[in-house]
């Protein structure tokens, strides 16, 4: 299959010719990746099961692994699930549109394929502009993945949809670098409480500020047990992860410095790889030093983590270190990831 790409800027969205190609397509039952302020989703009519078993087949997904479905207005919500709790919309009227998912009891309407048989569905409204304005002209809410192939790192450019999904989807939309580059906060109100069963940019706080007390999945802080099922299917798999032994290093800054540079040395210089910040990239030495950002500014590493991720990947680094960045809005999210990337192998120094 030909993959076309449409460049779209997102300051141009109004009347934009791509964005009715790609909505075309969405309508002909074809598959399109499009930027979310998150990362890149791979997106199909969420209404048509075949096209959400097509949405797998890209990816290369398990089949049981539900699919969050976009919408662009309030409204078509309650087109989608049977009930929409009070505090669920109070979410939603602060931060929708934004990065946020949460999971509700689904209507018929949504096809089993869609949420991988489960009788719950999760729902986002993206705040990118394309995004928005793709689904609008869609005219019918989107499943979306993330638009990687399964078991890698989200893609945060068009560059990495294409190195992963080129000639298994009909179109691709580059609109440069995504916002955050992390995957949305999702948030379950099926149960008695609401449970965070992914965090994200929309933090702990940020979610009780509005609900009152929320509790976290507990499997989200720990290896998951062999016959355990969390309640977000896709955190059971080994997700975000480079093909490299990856290694979170915890402690004093200097000591983790000296430690990793020491495990540095062990390897062939090409072999082995670290990832950290601006503030220390002149640190390291023996080894292939990726900065991402600043560590006084976490946005910066979240939007650069999964890129890190990939390079390493291309570089073939059999060894790869990364410093922890705990604290602030997005540390829990960032940890998450790193976390289940590196298969919750943290060398703690000191
Ligand atoms: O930021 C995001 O959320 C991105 C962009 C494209 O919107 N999408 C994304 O989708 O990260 P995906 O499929 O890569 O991750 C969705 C996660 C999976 O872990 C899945 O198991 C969980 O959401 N999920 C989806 N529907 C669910 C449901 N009904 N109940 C529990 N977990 C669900
Ligand atoms: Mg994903």
């Amino acid at each position: 299959m030909d993959t076309k790409i449409y460049v779209i800027d997102r300051d141009d969205v109004a009347d934009n010719n791509g964005i009715y190609e790609c909505a075309k397509i969405i309508s002909q039952g074809g598959l399109v990746a499009f930027p979310t302020e998150t990362v890149y989703g791979l997106g199909g009519n969420a209404l048509d099961g075949d096209v959400s078993g097509k949405i797998y087949a890209a990816k290369g997904r398990p089949s049981d692994n539900p699919l969050i479905v976009h919408i662009a207005e309030l409204d078509t919500l309650y087109d989608l699930v049977e009930e929409v709790p009070e505090s669920a919309l109070a979410l939603a009227k602060k931060y929708w549109p934004g990065p946020l998912t949460m999971i509700f009891k689904k209507k018929d309407i949504i096809p089993d394929t869609t949420t991988g048989g489960l009788d719950t569905v999760a729902v986002r409204m993206p705040s990118h502009p394309v995004a928005n304005a793709f689904i609008r002209a869609a005219g019918v809410p989107i499943a979306a993945p993330s638009a990687n192939l399964s078991g890698k790192p989200s893609p945060t450019r068009a560059s990495h949809v294409v190195d992963d999904l080129s000639g298994r989807i009909d179109a691709i939309i580059d609109s440069g670098a995504v916002d955050i580059g992390l995957e949305s906060t999702i948030i379950d109100f099926t149960g008695k409480v609401p449970v965070i069963l992914r965090p994200g940019y929309i933090d702990q706080k940020m979610l009780e500020e509005v609900v009152g007390s929320v509790e976290r999945d507990p499997t989200l802080d720990r290896v998951i047990r062999k016959y355990e099922r969390p309640k977000a299917p896709g955190m059971m798999y080994r997700h975000y992860a480079p093909k490299g032994e990856l290694k979170i290093v915890d402690g004093a800054m200097e000591a983790v410095i000296e430690a990793i540079n020491g495990f540095a040395a062990l390897y062939d210089k090409n072999e082995v790889g670290v990832i950290t910040t601006k503030e220390n990239e002149g640190r390291y030495t023996g080894c292939v030093v990726l900065s991402i950002g600043e560590r006084s500014d976490e946005y910066s590493i979240a939007k650069e983590l999964y890129s890190a991720l990939r390079k390493m990947d291309e570089l073939n680094i059999k060894h790869i270190y990364v410093e922890s960045f705990e604290g602030g809005q997005l540390g829990d999210a960032i940890m998450n990831r790193l976390k289940k990337a590196a298969g919750y192998r943290v060398i703690h120094i000191g």
